[in-house]
């Protein structure tokens, strides 16, 4: 028997002020993006802003629908955006950060294990470490140097036959 430690490094800014100008134009993007979702169900409305190699920035928001199931978070509805427009393009970095009508979010919202999942798909094809930012709306914002720090024990095309 032995055990294991999976280890991720986070590095955490008191708030918005300290970041470096690159992530808070990539987070006002994603706030941008979070104010334009379609969150009739959940009010909760979630944005996603991807810089990729190419200099270009494209965002998504969570779309909901009264089918729940059939509604799609903000960062796949950003991803599968900017695959399908740049299919060769890799993501280079990727913030999200999310409104509560209800009361302010103040601690780093993070993304579901779903949409990990799916982002992951991009930095495995692209063999590129994408950077993520996790933030509120506003406190402490979360920034990893890569999605597979946020998925351990990720699945991958390598179980595939
Ligand atoms: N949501 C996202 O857009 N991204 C996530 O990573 C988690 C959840 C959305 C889905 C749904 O529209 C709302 O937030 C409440 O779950």
């Amino acid at each position: 028997m032995k055990t294991l430690d999976l280890i991720s490094r986070i590095t955490i800014y008191e708030d918005r002020s300290e970041l470096p100008m690159e992530w808070l134009c990539l987070w006002e993007k994603a706030h941008e993006a979070a104010q334009r979702a379609h969150a009739p169900y959940s009010g909760f409305k979630v944005g996603a802003a991807i810089l990729l190699n190419n200099g270009e920035i494209v965002t998504g928001n969570n779309q909901e629908n009264a089918a729940y199931p059939s509604g799609l978070c903000a960062e796949r509805t950003a991803a599968y955006y900017a695959s399908s427009r740049y299919p060769e393009v890799p993501f280079n970095k990727l913030a999200i950060t999310a409104i509560n009508p209800k009361e302010k979010l103040t601690k780093p919202v993070s993304a579901c294990g779903s949409c990990r999942q799916a982002l992951l798909e991009y930095e495995l094809k692209f063999k590129q470490r994408i950077e993520v930012l996790f933030s509120g709306e506003e406190g402490e914002v979360y920034v990893l140097k890569s999605i597979s720090d946020t998925l351990p024990l990720f699945f991958s095309n390598e179980y595939l036959p």
